[in-house]
């Protein structure tokens, strides 16, 4: 079986900063990728919108030019949302969207995941000038849905989660106070996540699911503690996949598209623990369409094409490529990136899984 596709857009991955950005965004054009929006949690976090890079900041502008000149100018779309943090303004969203150079703002939850510490509570902005700004602008909010600061049970527990606290408690409100507010709900894990993002208004909410998440549950993480699997949010169960699964093979369907949440870590595990974060490039469209055909599934390839080469620029407002991409379904390994700092993992050869499909 051969699908014959439009390139892809990855609307949530990570670049990271320094020797290895090339690597990465190579790896990401190797499988049929013709844009992609990337992640602001650099290191210094890209917290204004232009300007020379500081100690402390990047620009949109100053990171975007990196990116580029790494290999991504052969991109059809680079987004880099602007990092929420104290220092984020109104003015800065205003002239941001009225220069073209903002088109979406990341939330992170602080001290929620790698390079969060920036982030600034949910709450805290709900009803401000920043997030009233971006909704007057038509700027995208780009959310790192979790609830920030819990422990133990109220963490990770069968029947609730920082995720499942987040949707239920922080979005209504913020839908609420914010009615033209859009949002995209990343990487969402939860069988609550999906139900919120459906029962919204699917011209103002959309969501991005990551391979990790279609294919793996909290079981295939800690059988073996296979820290390439270990990311956040952390894969969830399998009532939580299911549900996934099934909101990405409704035919017709609009808001969910395909945002990896690639991650690469040179150093997965450090002295005090293992850095979150799988690392997909190279092997994501294979890892969705396996993804879609868990559980006994046909390939359904009309949902396939919408959820991973047009339900994402038609959110964000940009063309579907029109260039193409082919693969094949034909067993194969995903190899590791050899990169400037080191060799990176993908997270299939972590985990001894063989793709059943591969890029031609
Ligand atoms: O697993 C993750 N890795 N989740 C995130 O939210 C951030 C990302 C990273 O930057 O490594
Ligand atoms: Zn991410």
């Amino acid at each position: 079986m051969i699908l014959d596709l439009p390139k892809w857009f990855d609307l949530h991955t990570h670049f990271r900063q320094g020797e290895a950005v090339g690597d990465y965004v190579r790896a990401h054009v190797a499988m049929g990728c013709a844009g992609a929006l990337a992640m602001p949690n650099t290191r210094p976090p890209v917290s204004r919108v232009s300007g020379d890079a500081t100690e402390d900041s990047w620009s949109i502008e100053g990171y975007s030019e990196v990116l580029r000149e790494a290999g991504a100018g052969v991109f059809e779309e680079l987004i880099v949302p602007l990092y929420i943090t104290r220092g984020t303004t109104a003015e800065m969203i205003v002239e941001g969207a009225r220069s073209g150079g903002l088109r979406a703002c990341k939330y992170y939850p602080p001290h929620g995941t790698t390079n969060s510490e920036h982030g600034v509570p949910m709450a805290e902005l709900v009803g401000g000038p920043v997030l009233k700004a971006m909704e007057e602008a038509g700027v995208i909010l780009c959310i790192h849905g979790e609830q920030h600061g819990l422990a133990g049970a109220a963490y990770f527990d069968s029947g609730r989660n920082a995720e499942s606290a987040f949707y239920g408690d922080a979005m209504p409100g913020l839908l609420e106070a914010h009615p033209r507010l859009r949002i995209v709900c990343e990487h969402i894990t939860t069988k609550e996540a999906v139900a919120f993002v459906r029962g919204a208004d699917g011209a103002r909410v959309g969501a991005t699911v990551t391979p990790q998440h279609l294919l793996y549950t909290v079981g295939d993480l800690i059988q073996g503690l296979k820290y390439h699997l270990y990311c956040l949010p952390v894969v969830k169960f399998d009532a939580d996949r299911e549900a996934l699964r099934e909101a990405l093979g409704v035919r017709g369907q609009r808001q969910f598209f395909a945002g990896t949440d690639s991650a690469p870590h040179s150093a997965k595990v450090t002295e005090c623990g293992c850095a979150a974060g799988c690392f997909t490039g190279g092997c994501a469209p294979q890892l969705y369409a396996m993804g879609f055909e868990a559980g006994g599934r046909a390939l359904d390839v009309g949902a396939f094409e919408a959820f991973l080469c047009t339900n994402g620029p038609e959110f964000y407002g940009f063309p579907v490529s029109a260039e193409r991409f082919q693969m094949e379904r034909v067993a194969g390994e995903a190899v590791a990136l050899n990169t400037a700092v080191g060799e990176v993992v993908p997270l299939p050869l972590g985990m001894g899984l063989s793709l059943d499909w591969r890029i031609i």
